[in-house]
This record gives C-alpha cells, sequence and structure tokens, in this order.
C-alpha cells in the first residue's frame, strides 16, 4: 500500500512528480490482477468513497491547496481520476475476457474432424419394382388404388365370386385373424391373400369408367421356400368400360411386359380358372434369360409364367350393380401379378428370401 503524501511544492514539475508516482503504483497493481475478486479490492482501493486513493488525493491535495495553485492540482486531480478510472476498466474487460476463453476453450470442438457418415439408402429392390409396374400403367392412364391388408371374408372372397366353402379358396391358404367365430363369416377378418378385394372396394366408390392398379402387401400361410414367402406383394390392376374385350386385355398387357423386359419380349395367354374373371387366363412371358430358345431357367419350354388375367366376370359386377356397374353395358379385365416373381426374373435373384434377410451385401447391389 502506498500513501497520498501531503504536497509541499507546487510547481508544475513537483506535481507532475508525485503523478507519476501515483501512476506508476496504478500500473503495477494492474499487472498482477487474476480474478474478480483481486478486480474489486484493486477497484475498492482506488474508488472508495471512504479512504480510497481518489478521495485522499482531493483531501490532501485539492483541498489543501493554496488559493493559486488550486487549478494546477485540479488539473492533476481530474488527469489521475481518469487514468484510474481507465485502469479499472480495462482490467475488468481483460479478466473477464480471460474467463470467458476459458470457457470457450472448455467447450471446444474440433470442426476439422470428419464427421460420422450415414450412407444414403436406396428404394428396396421389391419397392423399386412395384413402383416400376405401377408407373408402366399410369402411363397408360391407370389411376393408384390401395386398401387394407386386414380384409373381411366378404371382400376378400364373397365378393370374387368365392362363395363360402368353394373349393377355390384352398388355393390361397389363408391366415385367418383369431377370435372372429361369432360374427357373420362375411365379417370375419383375415390377412388378404390376394391385392383383388380392393377391385370390389374401388368399384364399391367409383362408378364406370374405371381403370385403376393396386400395388400391395398380401399374406399366405405359405412355407417359406426358394420361390414363396408368407408375405409377398401383388400389383393388381382392374379396367371396366363399354367394350372392353379380351383384346384389350392382351394388348394392355403385352405392352406392360415390353415396358418391364424390353420390347423383344412376348407374351401368350393359356386358359386358366378364377372365379371372378371369366374366362381366366394366365399369362407367359418368352423366357428373358434365352430368349424362348429353352434353358434351364424356363424348363426348357421357352416360357415362364407370370400372371393372372380374364374377363371380369358378371357376378363380380352384381355385388357393384347399384354403383352403375350393369354387366349387359359394360365389361372389364382385371390382372394380377406377384411383385416379387417379377424382381427375382428382372434382376436374376436365386430366393426370394434375400428380398426379406435384410443382407446388406444383397441390397448393396441395387444401390
Ligand atoms: N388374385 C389372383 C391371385 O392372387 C391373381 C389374379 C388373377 C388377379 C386373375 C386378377 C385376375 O385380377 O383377374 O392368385
Amino acid at each position: 500500500m502506498y500513501s497520498v503524501p501531503k504536497l509541499e511544492h507546487y510547481s508544475p514539475e513537483s506535481l507532475d512528480h508525485v503523478v507519476a508516482d501515483l501512476l506508476a503504483a496504478l500500473d503495477a497493481e494492474t499487472v498482477v490482477l487474476r480474478n474478480d475478486a483481486d478486480w474489486k479490492a484493486f477497484r475498492d482501493r482506488w474508488l472508495a468513497r471512504k479512504n480510497g486513493v481518489l478521495t485522499l488525493v482531493n483531501e490532501t491535495w485539492l483541498k489543501a491547496a493554496p488559493g493559486p495553485a488550486k487549478r494546477e492540482v485540479g488539473r492533476r486531480v481530474n488527469e489521475l481520476k481518469a487514468r484510474v478510472e481507465a485502469a479499472i476498466g480495462d482490467a475488468h474487460n481483460k479478466i473477464h475476457a480471460s474467463s470467458a476463453d476459458a470457457l470457450l476453450a472448455a467447450e471446444r470442438l474440433d470442426i476439422t474432424l470428419p464427421g460420422i457418415q450415414r450412407p444414403i439408402g436406396v428404394k428396396h429392390p421389391v419397392l423399386r419394382v412395384m413402383d416400376e409396374i405401377v408407373a408402366v400403367f399410369k402411363a397408360m392412364g391407370y389411376s393408384v388404388g390401395e386398401g387394407p391388408e386386414v380384409e373381411t371374408d366378404y371382400y376378400n372372397f364373397e365378393s370374387l365370386n368365392f362363395p363360402p366353402n368353394h373349393p377355390a379358396r384352398d388355393t390361397q391358404d389363408t391366415l385367418l385373424i383369431a377370435g372372429q367365430e361369432h360374427k357373420p363369416s362375411r365379417d370375419r377378418l383375415l390377412l388378404r391373400t390376394h391385392t383383388s378385394p380392393v377391385q370390389i372396394r374401388t368399384m364399391e366408390k367409383q362408378p364406370p369408367p374405371l381403370r385403376i392398379v393396386i400395388p400391395g402387401k398380401v399374406h399366405r400361410n405359405d412355407p417359406l421356400d426358394a420361390t414363396h414367402s408368407p408375405i409377398f406383394h401383388q400389383v393388381e390392376g382392374l379396367a371396366v368400360d363399354t367394350n372392353i374385350t379380351f383384346c384389350d386385355l392382351k394388348g394392355t398387357l403385352d405392352h406392360a411386359m415390353k415396358a418391364l423386359f424390353g420390347s423383344s419380349v412376348k407374351t401368350r395367354f393359356y386358359p386358366s380358372f378364377f372365379p371372378f374373371t371369366e374366362p381366366s387366363a394366365d399369362m407367359q412371358v418368352s423366357c428373358i434369360f434365352c430368349g424362348g430358345k429353352g434353358c434351364r431357367k424356363c424348363k426348357n419350354s421357352g416360357w415362364i409364367e407370370l400372371l393372372g388375367c380374364g374377363m371380369v366376370d358378371p357376378n363380380v359386377f352384381d355385388f357393384v350393380k347399384d354403383n352403375g356397374y350393369d354387366s349387359s353395358k359394360i365389361s372389364g379385365f382385371a390382372f394380377g401379378m406377384g411383385v416379387e416373381r417379377i424382381a427375382m426374373l428382372k434382376y436374376e435373384v436365386e430366393g426370394i428370401q434375400l428380398f426379406y434377410e435384410g443382407d446388406v451385401r444383397f441390397l448393396e447391389q441395387f444401390a
């Protein structure tokens, strides 16, 4: 601590001298300030009303100065006051800036470190093929519809002309929802075995004419093998209008197969049976592996069976007669295809299970 000496001489030189002594003391103090507590003590030492250095300077220098010297002394005191206040302000900034620096240093992030790279996914091959099939029909003016996976017996079977207990139901081994026995059989819930129920659902909502494709997931109680899975996907199609003929069906599907597999692919239609179409057909495409010459994949027949189709059975229209589906005035065709089957042919996938196992080595090939 330094004291404020009494002034004995009032010449400018001696005033400068005592002021310089005080400023030197001020500077010496600012150098050793470390923290807020140091700074407060420093501030009080110089600015406190009682016994602060500036107060003492006022009293011992200014008040005691004889009249003629007051001006010179006052000028020195004001100068000193300004210097002290500046020094206190600077010291404050320095201490607080350095604590902010410490905080920043503690929270420092190294933004030059490489980030966590998340590989961008791609559409699953099944969905990709499903979208592709849908796009082919959209380009022909079809709209896209959907329906529930948990379906009633009525939509999945009855309205598609599968009467209760009809043996045609046995071709689709059905997973039933438990605890439905108390309901009338048409209201019982099951997992839809095909996308065909959405045909009736759509016709109930929309009068003819109609062109619609219906992509979706279906379920059957089939054990998993190289070509069967209890869950798989279908794309259904339905076109209803006046004067729709089997030629329209053939032309539409032939075009769709060429769009999907390439223009050299051929189609042919074999008689078949589905309760909801009459006549019904299985459509085959010329083997996309050997071009029809015969190979292991087509079992040397040159043809591969791909989908079911036919002209909508008038009995089906009867279920939606009230919505304008009068089978004496309109006709239609329908078809349904398995998406996995088409994906397996397109990408030469050997086993259906590869689509569901989620093995990245398999899926990566579609990236
Ligand atoms: N729903 C049939 C199945 O899953 C496929 C099918 C055949 C759909 C003929 C149709 C059709 O619309 O007309 O086996």
